[in-house]
């Protein structure tokens, strides 16, 4: 078997391109208050688009695939065409890991500085990462949430999410020799017609109120399962580039 892999984002305006996908539901509003959405333009000035959440007032985290040039952050929002109590911030630094790679999607993990401090609210709140000890298993149900591509293919304004399983690592590992456990997250029951999408990339895989994983990309005509950057393998690099990225 060889490797054949795509990322999850989407360029704007929406291309045709990548699998019908079927979400779950529209998320209760404001419910996944750490979620923030996220614009970028690449070298050829292309609008994009992924997820990301608040993990410090000051740091949003993302794929590392996400990154580009004047890369905002949108927090606070639901329907992202009703900008009403969002809050609009620049970021002002982007730090993927240096090892990121786009063939394999290894170490699929970056961290965004905003140009200042999010207001925390009802709306805005961080979320937590995992401790060393949390290890996500196969057979556990986490939810993600984006704003990515509806089964129809559009984008959706609203924000949407979905309760996937995580798979056993051999589940991956028959598809790409290249998936490794230690890093990624092997993500959606091939059974179930679930998965992420196109623009859905860099938003947090949640597990009991916990960021686990962040949405990464998938493997060509195969919807499930797909392959998301497993937080708890990235620990110490999240440590020193946090601390780094300390107001002086
Ligand atoms: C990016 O930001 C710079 C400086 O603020 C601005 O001059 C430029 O037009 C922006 N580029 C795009 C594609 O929006
Ligand atoms: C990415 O990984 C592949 C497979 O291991 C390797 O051949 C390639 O050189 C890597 N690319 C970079 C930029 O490190
Ligand atoms: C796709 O579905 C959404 C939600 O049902 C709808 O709002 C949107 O207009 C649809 N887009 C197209 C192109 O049919």
């Amino acid at each position: 078997m060889f490797l054949l892999l795509f990322l999850l984002v989407a360029v704007l305006p929406v291309s045709n391109e990548g699998g019908k996908i079927l979400w779950g539901t529209e998320t209760k509003p404001h419910s996944r208050p750490y979620m923030a959405f996220i614009n970028f333009y690449d070298s050829k000035s292309h609008l994009w688009q992924c997820g990301g959440f608040l993990v410090r007032e000051d740091i949003v985290m993302t794929a590392a695939h996400c990154n580009g040039r004047n890369i905002t952050v949108t927090l606070g929002a639901h329907d992202i065409k009703k900008q009403k109590n969002t809050q609009h911030i620049s970021v002002v630094n982007s730090v993927p890991h240096k090892d990121f790679n786009h063939t394999i999607l290894a170490n699929d993990i970056m961290l965004l500085k905003l140009k200042h401090k999010a207001r925390l609210n009802n709306d805005v709140q961080k979320i937590d990462l995992p401790t060393s000890q949390d290890w996500v298993k196969p057979g556990q149900v986490c939810t993600v949430a984006g704003w990515g591509k509806l089964a129809n293919g559009s984008l959706s304004n609203t924000l949407q999410e979905v309760k996937l399983e995580v798979q056993k690592s051999q589940t991956c590992q028959k598809i790409s020799e290249s998936y490794k456990d230690s890093i990624q997250l092997c993500v959606g029951n091939p059974k179930e017609k679930k998965a992420t999408a196109g623009g859905d990339s860099g938003g947090p895989f949640v597990c009991h109120n916990v960021a686990q994983g962040i949405v990464s990309g998938g493997f060509k005509n195969v919807r499930s399962p797909e392959v998301f950057t497993r937080i708890s393998g990235f620990l110490p690099w999240i440590q020193e580039k946090m601390k780094l990225l300390q107001q002086p």
